[in-house]
């Protein structure tokens, strides 16, 4: 059994003024040896002026199992009436970016890659993790881990080094309608990072788990970069009573960008998502 390494705590003022404070503790720690790894968190704040935020679904339409949004790319389940999911996980490989025709360097293109439990549906909040993936004016790739409890901003993980290529997990959990824990994990060099949070954040229901490649917003759209194809595995969404499924059934969303599909997704025939650039 691995001993719990609290290694900070805060509680977290907000610029955006949306909310009061979230009650957040971090730990990192290897997963096989339970061995602590330093970590810490900030508010992401240089890649726009402006609080940076990895936003609900802008408008996600439902048509038959296709949807369509201006901000998502990946999928989305529902659970039967009456239940509402706890815990959604999933893997993926985080893709390499590069610049879009017509875009530069110094345009910052960036993407996210996260999962999520209620980004769609009744309830205004949205426990996600994931990383974030964007272009530097030299052209190379930053990635950094993230958590967010929405309406509250985007938080970088420090201290845990992610590259293009890496399989990354993201295992989100409501614990209540106020509370929840997120993890993410690197299965390469089995370092993980948990965040548990609590208040501050909007209400969890468990209406929806989501896996997505998202064009994040900071006073609109960012821009979104070109890709290669993202594989989402090892999917999980469980419900209360205990029951899972995984992207049977689920909702595929695509992202229309000016008018034209630049990201959709789909099952394979391994019951993964893949998510490709269009
Ligand atoms: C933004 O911050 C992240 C992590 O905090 C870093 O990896 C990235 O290089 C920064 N991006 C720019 C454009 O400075
Ligand atoms: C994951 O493992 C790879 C390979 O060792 C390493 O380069 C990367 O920095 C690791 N990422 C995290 C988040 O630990
Ligand atoms: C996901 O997180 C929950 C809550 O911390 C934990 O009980 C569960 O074991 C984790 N799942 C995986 C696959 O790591
Ligand atoms: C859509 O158009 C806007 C404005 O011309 C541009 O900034 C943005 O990068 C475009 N998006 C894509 C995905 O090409």
């Amino acid at each position: 059994m691995m001993k719990f390494l609290t290694l900070s705590s805060g509680l977290l003022s907000l610029t955006a003024g949306v909310l009061a404070d979230i009650n957040y503790q971090i730990k990192g720690y290897n997963i096989h040896t339970g061995q602590e790894h330093p970590v810490s968190t900030h508010p992401i704040t240089n890649i726009s002026s402006s609080s940076f935020v990895a936003s609900k679904s802008a408008s996600v339409q439902a048509r038959a199992d296709i949807s369509y949004s201006g901000n998502w790319c990946g999928a989305s389940q529902n659970p039967p009436s009456g239940s509402s999911f706890t815990n959604v996980f999933g893997i993926w490989n985080v893709v390499s970016v590069s610049p879009r025709s017509g875009q530069a360097d110094s345009d910052h293109p960036v993407l996210c890659q996260w999962v999520g439990i209620d980004g769609t549906g009744a309830c205004d909040g949205l426990l996600q993790c994931g990383q974030f993936s964007q272009i530097n004016d030299d052209g190379s790739q930053s990635n950094f881990a993230f958590w967010e409890y929405i309406p509250g901003p985007a938080m970088s993980i420090d201290n845990f080094p992610i590259n293009a290529g890496d399989n990354v997990a993201g295992n989100v959990t409501v614990t209540s309608s106020t509370s929840g824990i997120m993890e993410v994990i690197n299965y390469t060099t089995g370092l993980g990072v948990i965040v548990t949070v609590s208040g501050g954040g909007g209400t969890l229901c468990g209406q929806s788990a989501e896996w997505i490649l998202e064009d994040p917003s900071s006073n609109g759209l960012l821009p979104f970069p070109n890709y290669n194809t993202a594989t989402y595995f090892a999917a999980s969404a469980t419900m209360n009573n205990g029951a899972s499924v995984g992207f049977d059934g689920s909702t595929d969303i695509y992202l229309v960008s000016n008018n034209s599909i630049v990201c959709q997704a789909a099952e394979d025939s391994n019951g993964n998502l893949v998510v490709t650039n269009d």
